[in-house]
């Protein structure tokens, strides 16, 4: 099959890059030329575990090319969108400027019979909206959600945990013609999931575009909730790590997306959530929605927590004192920082005095670029250095096994705070550090 994938960011390069690794012939296309540059080259253009070999891999094969010219994608079948939708500034609403560039860029190269696939995240009623334009190109428009974490972008990418089609229906809901000829083409772009039995789901283009938003919504508001219990924690001296053991022994709750501590960030879960109250209310439900004000409200209170805990340990001020943290990026194995825990409670802290120095494995030049108040070092060690408070932001491995013992003698004071719940407190105290976390005695 030939595949166009429009734009190279997160999403799309890992997935043009999985798409020819499942056998198709693909080409790349976005209008950044220096992303399209180092794909080019066979360079991941951000740090995303197996993706350097994924791109090597198949680029040796010669089937997948990149592009900033649109006309690159005429004659491919199948046109992926993968473009962002970032936060409107200062709104709670998606950013569609990119879909509709992109989709206006792709349309005079459309054939009939091919398809556009969306697979950004939008606000429920933009694939109908697209649908509509689509009328007598002879393409047709399938919304096909993705899932995939930071992280386990190519794992989740070549084994998903479910593909979700949203395919044109007729008033009973059951796909058109077109509907079913989208369906065959798109079980063949995925036949190698498909035979590992990957459960599908067929379904509307408004139900597709809910399926991402709403799973969304529910892993921030299961973070947002053990958070809230972290509250409760804090004012009865009990240890949310061992409720959330104890209620994610029951399946009906489950274990995962229950870790206390800096909460959510990254580019999908706080923006889609305010983005999906946005539409809410253009549709006239915001109250169907209204809970996720308050995931979201518990999500950055978690942050403001943490700067006083910072200063309950420095004796009830931080101006002045030196501050690690560790961690930039929004969580381990990304070099992403949108929206990051870490640097938005760095940023906190430096904003009320503290000689705030940051470090983090991956992330550190991205941060570096974008946030020119703080300062960075390149190790633990001289991020450490004669600080009087060590914070703990991104759970990266190297962060988590961290020795107490040789963390000690480095440091002014031996005070560590655990933004993520992830060290063990006491042997962390018999080292002779004040250990605090969120949400622990
Ligand atoms: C998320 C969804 O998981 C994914 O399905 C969707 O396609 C995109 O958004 P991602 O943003 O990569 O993926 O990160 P995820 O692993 O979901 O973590 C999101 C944030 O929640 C991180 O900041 C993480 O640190 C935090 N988190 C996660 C917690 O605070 N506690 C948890 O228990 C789990």
């Amino acid at each position: 099959m030939r595949v166009s994938v429009i734009g190279c960011g997160y999403l799309g390069a890992v997935h043009a890059a999985s798409m020819a690794k499942l056998g198709h012939t693909v080409v790349g296309v976005d209008v950044d030329a220096a992303k399209v540059a180092l794909l080019a080259a066979g360079t991941a253009p951000f740090y995303e575990p197996g993706l350097p070999e994924l791109l090597s891999e198949v680029g040796g094969e010669g089937r997948l090319t990149f592009a900033t010219d649109m006309a690159a994608a005429a004659g491919a079948t199948v046109h992926f969108l993968c473009v962002g939708t970032p936060q409107v500034h200062g709104e709670f609403r998606a950013d569609l400027t990119y879909v509709e560039d992109a989709f206006a860029a792709v349309l005079p190269h459309l054939q009939p019979g091919d398809l556009v696939v969306g697979k950004s995240t939008v606000p429920v009623g933009t694939a109908e909206t697209l649908a509509a334009r689509l009328e007598g190109t002879g393409a047709t428009l399938v919304w096909n959600p993705e899932f995939l974490r930071e992280g386990f972008a190519v794992q989740d990418t070549l084994h998903p945990d479910r593909l979700v089609y949203g395919l044109p229906t007729d008033e009973d809901g059951v796909p058109t013609a077109d509907g079913d000829r989208a369906r065959k083409i798109l079980d063949e772009v995925y036949a190698a999931p498909l035979a590992d039995d990957t459960p599908l789901v067929v379904t509307d283009y408004a139900t597709a575009q809910l399926v991402k938003v709403a799973a969304n919504s529910f892993l921030a508001t299961k973070i947002s909730f053990i958070n809230a219990m972290a509250e409760l924690c804090e004012a009865t001296g009990a240890d949310v790590t061992r409720l959330a053991d104890a209620i994610g022994y029951d399946d009906r709750i489950g274990r995962r997306f229950l870790n206390a501590g800096l909460g959510f960030g990254g580019g999908c879960l706080p923006k889609d959530i305010r983005a999906f109250m946005a539409r809410a209310g253009e549709l006239g439900v915001d109250q169907a929605l209204s809970f996720l004000r308050e995931v979201d409200a518990i999500n950055m209170r978690r942050r403001v927590r943490m700067v006083d805990l910072a200063r309950e340990v420095c004796d009830g001020s931080i101006v002045g004192r030196r501050v690690a943290v560790l961690g930039a990026a929004f969580k381990p194995d990304s070099d992403d920082i949108r929206d990051s825990p870490a640097l938005s409670v760095a940023a906190q802290m430096q904003l009320q005095g503290a000689h705030v120095v940051v470090t983090d494995p991956q992330a550190i030049d991205n941060a570096r670029k974008a946030w020119a108040g703080l300062a960075f070092a390149d190790s633990v060690e001289g991020a450490v250095a004669g600080a009087d408070v060590v914070l703990l932001a991104t759970e990266w491995p190297e962060y988590r096994s961290l020795d107490p013992h040789a963390l000690a003698p480095l440091v002014s004071r031996p005070a560590i705070l655990d933004g993520r719940n992830v060290l063990d407190p006491r042997a962390w105290r018999a080292a002779g550090w004040t250990y605090r976390a969120l949400g622990r005695p």
